[in-house]
């Protein structure tokens, strides 16, 4: 048994990020500054885009995209009930009306069955990359060009990510991604839209600061000017150079922590293989899928217990565990308001079954590895003993596979 709980996510961060954090302090730039425009640099360039507008979340990132995209009251955009609300809300928070579509057996929004939920107000889509995999961008853009419609991609999940070889972000649409404490790159809170159009690029850049002209935050800089004008009510969504220092060394190491992320997953594809009561992620073809969630789903029929048992029995052998996603019609607010049941996402509640993630990411050693294999297949084996009514001796640990694991997750 583990001396210590291991928690389902915990951010890497190096010396390097904290050198330039202290670095900022001294030099008086806490908010926005020369850092945030090396860190808007350097993601337009790993991202492979014209422009990228750092911004305080991917909440805000969303919320601007839409906002720069005319998005108001009275249009519907469609969204992934299979998200986290900041999808949906950012359109409610502009009068608009979001419109849930179902996903498929890998948590994707299902393009097949969209085509139904289009109106005459439908303005915009917003697919999401869940778990960090690309969804059917093929298929959306094409829907998208039948219907005209605007398409921001919510990549909170999915930094680093290849859709047929291509970055994640660099499809021609605006993109949104999220530096939260738990995502495969931090910020601490953050975000950035991501876009080859420049004029789209700087109504964010104006909107994420008040709706003010220039580049207002060099107006305390020695080229700044103390004259600006504000154009439109903007927000007040702007990184800081504290955060933009974390981003700084975070992007470099982006790639590794993708690396070690995906040798994670590839010990527990293995690990867990042989136990049909666990249905496993799975990368799709085409697809470079970056695990920022490795989520499971348990047969509880066939397991005999359901997740929150699962769940209580990983925390009695300190190994944390967390659920990607309550699907949005689920919470009260989107049935309530909005009408939506349960009945009308078949996918969905099919892929809500038993769901839960499983901790992954680049901090955890190969022992907290096993760790995490062993407590699964231990909790497996001891429902199977309880429901066939005889002892196993002990826990199969698949020798094979866990020698493989040691080399996969160096
Ligand atoms: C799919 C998805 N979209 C958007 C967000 C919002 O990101 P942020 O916390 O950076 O606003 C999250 C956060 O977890 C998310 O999972």
């Amino acid at each position: 048994m583990r001396n210590h709980f291991l928690p389902y996510c915990l951010p890497q961060i190096g010396e390097e990020e904290i050198a330039e954090v202290v670095d900022s302090l001294r030099s008086g730039w806490v908010t926005t500054g020369p850092k945030v425009k090396k860190f808007e640099q350097a993601l337009a360039e790993y991202v492979g885009v014209a422009e990228a507008v750092a911004v305080n979340s991917c909440t805000a990132a969303l919320h601007l995209s839409l906002a720069a995209a005319g998005i108001g009251p009275g249009d519907e955009v469609i969204v992934p009930t299979m998200t986290f609300c900041a999808t949906a809300n950012v359109v409610v928070h502009l009068g608009a009306r979001p419109v849930l579509a179902d996903c498929d057996g890998n948590g994707l929004i299902d393009t097949t069955r969209i085509e139904r939920l289009v109106t005459a107000q439908t303005k915009a889509i917003i697919p999401v990359h869940y778990a960090g995999q690309s969804c059917d961008l093929e298929a959306i853009r094409s829907f998208a060009r039948t219907h005209g419609l605007f398409v921001v991609e919510d990549c909170a999940h999915a930094i680093g990510a290849r859709h047929n070889g291509r970055q994640i972000g660099n499809s021609g649409n605006p993109a949104a991604f999220s530096f939260y404490a738990t995502k495969n790159m931090t910020t601490g809170e953050g975000g950035c839209v991501t876009t080859d159009d420049p004029e789209f690029a700087a109504r964010v850049r104006r909107l994420a600061l008040h709706g003010m002209s220039r580049d207002a935050w060099k107006r305390y800089s020695e080229t700044g000017t103390w004259y600006y004008e504000v154009l439109e009510p903007g927000y007040k969504y702007n990184m800081t150079d504290i955060q933009a220092s974390l981003g700084l060394h975070q992007l470099k190491r982006l790639d590794q922590f993708i690396d070690r992320r995906r040798s994670i997953a590839l010990a527990y594809d293995e690990a867990f293989a042989d136990l049909g009561e666990i249905e496993l992620p799975r990368e799709l073809p085409g697809r470079n899928h970056v695990y920022h969630l490795y989520p499971i789903r348990l047969n509880e029929k066939e397991l005999g217990i359901d997740r929150g048992a699962f769940i209580e029995e990983l925390t009695r052998r300190r190994i944390g565990a967390s659920v990607h996603f309550i699907p949005l019609h689920r919470h009260p607010y989107y049935q309530t308001v909005c009408g939506y049941q349960p009945e009308s996402f078949p996918g969905a509640e099919r892929f809500y079954q038993g769901l839960l993630s499983l901790p992954l990411y680049p901090r955890m050693t190969s022992d907290d590895v096993s760790d995490v294999i062993q407590a699964v297949r231990q909790i497996v084996v001891e429902q199977r003993r309880k429901t066939a009514g005889f002892a196993f001796s002990a826990v199969p640990a698949a020798p094979h596979v866990l020698s493989n694991m040691e080399a996969a997750v160096r």
